[in-house]
């Protein structure tokens, strides 16, 4: 069975919308980036301090591996996008949601918030790093949805529509 990913810039609503997604289509629902915590026993922010940003992407290429075949709702991190096999994992063993968010709705959604590495930098670090990925995240996705004013449920509507 397929997997639906879903993949966007930290703060698009990829868990909370992955959960409920997950419940109306009754299939298992996987965070990856808990998944990474629970299987290696350490949290991001630790994973980030002891090995920096190469060693959670190796965690993080490991993890999605190791879930391809579930035929689940995964929600993904939001820098997935950054090891380029993670593309062909996704788009063999499911279909890849892009859920879009603009740059001022994931500021008012995330402030301050130390357990995301790549969000604790300054302002101008922080707006270079979702230009940047933009474009990929729109290569990467079968189907994009915006997420920036709408709620969770609205949202849920929309991916079930685009992915029947
Ligand atoms: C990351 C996003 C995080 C997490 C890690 C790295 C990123 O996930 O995987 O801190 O590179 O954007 P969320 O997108 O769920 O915040």
């Amino acid at each position: 069975m397929q997997n639906i990913y879903l993949i966007g810039f930290m703060g698009s609503g990829k868990s909370s919308v992955g959960k409920r997604l997950a419940e109306r289509l009754q299939k298992p629902f996987i965070d990856l980036d808990q998944f990474i915590e629970e299987k290696n026993e350490k949290s991001i922010p630790d994973i980030f301090a002891e090995g920096g940003e190469a060693s959670f992407r190796e965690y993080e290429a490991e993890a999605l591996n190791s879930v391809k075949n579930k035929g689940a709702v995964i929600a993904t991190g939001g820098g997935i996008i950054e090891t380029t096999g993670n593309q062909a994992i996704m788009d063999n063993s499911g279909k890849i949601i892009y859920l879009h968010t603009d740059f001022d709705s994931i500021i008012e959604r995330l402030q301050e918030d130390p357990n995301r590495p790549l969000w604790n930098q300054d302002h101008t670090k922080r707006r270079a790093l979702f230009e940047k990925r933009l474009p990929t995240y729109k290569q990467w996705a079968d189907v994009t949805v915006n997420t920036s004013d709408q709620a969770v449920d609205e949202i849920v509507v929309q991916v079930v529509d685009v992915i029947k």
